[in-house]
């Protein structure tokens, strides 16, 4: 019986993590597999994060953050990176209607300076008009890195004091976190990393100090809802 789900008794007493983080890897292996271009195992694991997005929703998880381009994938072949951030332009494009039917809350964690204007625009137009839904929040890091984002919030913060808006003593845990592109989000709960992988891989650095960990052979294409309930005999 799933321990997730709302009409299992026996969950009732469990936490549904507040806040899930997914790192979506395994896409290329998955495609390879089948005889299909890498490109097609993307689009296979763009189709499973928004099955995972709406399971997410259904059981009551607030936060879904996940790792979608990173600082380092810039070095896969430019065919590979161009099909990646075209999925990312159609899913965002579908996301208007699903946003309102679902009440999705998009919000885009990284450089976003790197990426194509009209894509900046989409992800830009995207944060904007989902800001008013709180059903389920979706961070989707992007040209991420979690020494980079690290690094962002440290300079940022040695002008303040350079400026003298700030004191070195004035650095918090609490206010560095709210320095992060992921400032406002509490931390992940639990990340997940598929496709047989044992490291965090530079995501999310910071967040993760106190976040327990998932990892399983499944590719992430097929990390579907199933999969998710049961991690939950692991979770806990
Ligand atoms: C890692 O798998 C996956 C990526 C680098 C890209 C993830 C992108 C998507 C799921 C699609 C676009 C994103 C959204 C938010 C719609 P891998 O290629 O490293 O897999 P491998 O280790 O098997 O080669």
């Amino acid at each position: 019986m799933p321990l997730f789900a709302k009409d299992n008794p026996t969950a009732a007493a469990r936490a549904v993590p507040r806040h899930i983080a997914a790192i979506m890897d395994g896409n290329g292996r998955w495609a390879v597999k089948r005889g299909l271009p890498r490109k097609a195992g993307h689009a296979a694991g763009a189709e499973a994060l928004r099955k995972i997005l709406h399971h997410c929703r259904d059981i009551g998880v607030s936060f879904l953050t996940v790792y979608a381009f990173s600082t380092e994938n810039w070095k896969r072949s430019s065919e590979e990176v161009g099909a990646i951030m075209q999925l990312l332009q159609r899913y965002l494009q579908e996301a208007i209607s699903d946003m309102q039917k679902n009440e999705i809350r998009f919000r885009f964690f990284g450089d976003l300076n790197a990426l194509s204007e009209p894509l900046q625009e989409l992800c830009r137009k995207t944060e904007e008009e989902s800001s008013v839904y709180d059903g389920v929040h979706l961070n989707i890091c992007l040209n991420y890195g979690g020494r980079d984002e690290i690094l962002h919030a440290a300079r940022d913060f040695a002008r303040k004091v350079q400026t003298g808006e700030a004191e070195p003593e004035d650095l918090t845990e609490e206010c560095f976190s709210q320095m992060l592109y992921s400032a406002g989000t509490p931390d992940p709960d639990l990340i997940i990393r598929p496709s047989g992988e044992l490291r965090l891989s530079n995501f999310l650095l910071w967040q993760a100090a106190y976040a327990e960990f998932y990892y399983t052979d499944v590719l992430w294409p097929d990390f579907d809802a199933e999969e998710l309930e049961y991690m939950d005999n692991y979770y806990v």
